[in-house]
Parts: structure tokens; sequence; C-alpha cells
């Protein structure tokens, strides 16, 4: 029998882990056809040990870890109060990263992440959660609107001068 999933907040101690899980699905996902400059310093400044440590002491942001047989697997990040660019939302948090390390895709595991998000989310007073999804990431494209998000409409990631088409989903949070 395959050893179980759990789930827990993080701490600052998962600092290095996130990095490099972050590091290995970011380019997974989005360099797609190799890496170049732009591409490599993103990775390396949003992931390195002292950039997590960073966001895990914010006061507004919340990570959820899986962790399988002491090793984490996959992560999912929503900061609070970040409001819903296409709706004058009430109290909205955004989902920043939900990251399945690819040989546990599949199993359940962004689910779980992500209704534990939406519960933490909601716990902490927001009513709306949302998030924005590269065009080219379809399986992501796919994977929302069968958790119950609404595509809101195209938003544009931009970075070097490069423009990076993205779909907005949200979903209200139970009162
Ligand atoms: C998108 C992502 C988070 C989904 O995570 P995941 O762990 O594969 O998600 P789940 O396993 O919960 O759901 C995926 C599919 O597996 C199915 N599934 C869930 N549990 C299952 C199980 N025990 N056995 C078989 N299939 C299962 C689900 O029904 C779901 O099917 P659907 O997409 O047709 O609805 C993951 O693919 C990922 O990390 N991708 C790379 C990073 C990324 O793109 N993140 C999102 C950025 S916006």
């Amino acid at each position: 029998m395959s050893p179980a999933v759990s789930y827990r907040l993080a701490t600052a101690d998962d600092a290095l882990c996130i990095g490099a899980l972050g590091t290995q699905v970011w380019l997974d996902t989005y360099a797609t056809e190799g890496i170049r400059p732009a591409l490599a310093n993103v990775v390396l400044e949003h992931f390195s040990p002292h950039a997590v440590s960073v966001t895990l002491s914010q006061a507004d942001v919340s990570v959820v870890v899986a962790e399988r047989a002491g090793h984490l697997v996959g992560f999912a990040q929503i900061r609070l109060g970040v409001d819903h660019p296409h709706t004058n939302a009430e109290a909205s948090a955004e989902l920043e990263r939900l990251y399945v390390q690819e040989r546990f895709t599949g199993q359940g595991i962004g689910g779980a992440l992500l209704t534990q998000s939406e519960d933490l989310a909601c716990e902490r007073g927001a009513r709306v959660l949302w998030l924005t999804a590269w065009v080219r990431n379809t399986r992501a494209l796919a994977f929302y609107p069968r958790q119950g998000y609404e595509d809101t409409g195209s938003t544009f990631y931009c970075f070097n001068n490069e423009h990076f088409e993205n779909r907005l989903f949200s979903k209200r949070l139970a009162d």
C-alpha cells in the first residue's frame, strides 16, 4: 500500500524544500521550450530559499504543504486581501501557487490542496478565491472549472517586455 499523503501549514523550516519543488514544477510548467535568461531569472528570484522564507514570514500569506513519507510532494500558497481584478468583490484572496510534483499528479493531491486553501481563505475572512492560469497550461485550464471555478476573462502577466496571456478564475467561498 502506498504511503498516505498528509497536509499541514508550512513553517519557516519548509522554505528550502518549497523552493526546490517550486523550481521544478515552475520550469516543467512554464519553460516549455527550454530555458532562456528571462525564465532563469524569474525562477531563481522567486524560489531561492531566501525569497521563500520572506514569503512565508508575511502575515497575509498562508502555505499548505502536502507530504508523503517525509517528502514534500506539493504545496498551495494563498495571499489574503488581494482584490480580484475583474470584480469589486468583497474580501478576496488570491491562490498564488498550486504546485504538485509531476509524478504525484492525478491522485487528488491538487484537489485536496485547493480545498484546504479555500477553507483557510474562508476562515481568514475571504469570500472569493481567485487565480490566474496561463493560456497554454491546458491541464490547469481544465482543472479549475471542474473544481467549481468560473472563468472570468483574460489578463496579462508581463516581465522583461514579454506578455503572457492568462485566464482568470474565481470561486465564491461558503459564507
Ligand atoms: C494543476 C495541478 C495542480 C492539479 O493537481 P493534481 O494533483 O493533478 O490534481 P488532482 O489529482 O486533484 O486532479 C486532477 C485529476 O485527477 C483526478 N483524480 C483525483 N484523484 C484521483 C485518484 N485518486 N485517482 C485517479 N484520478 C484522480 C481528478 O478527478 C482530476 O481529474 P479532472 O482534472 O479530469 O477533474 C497539477 O497538475 C500541477 O501542479 N500542475 C503543474 C503546476 C500548475 O500548472 N499549477 C497550476 C497553475 S495555475
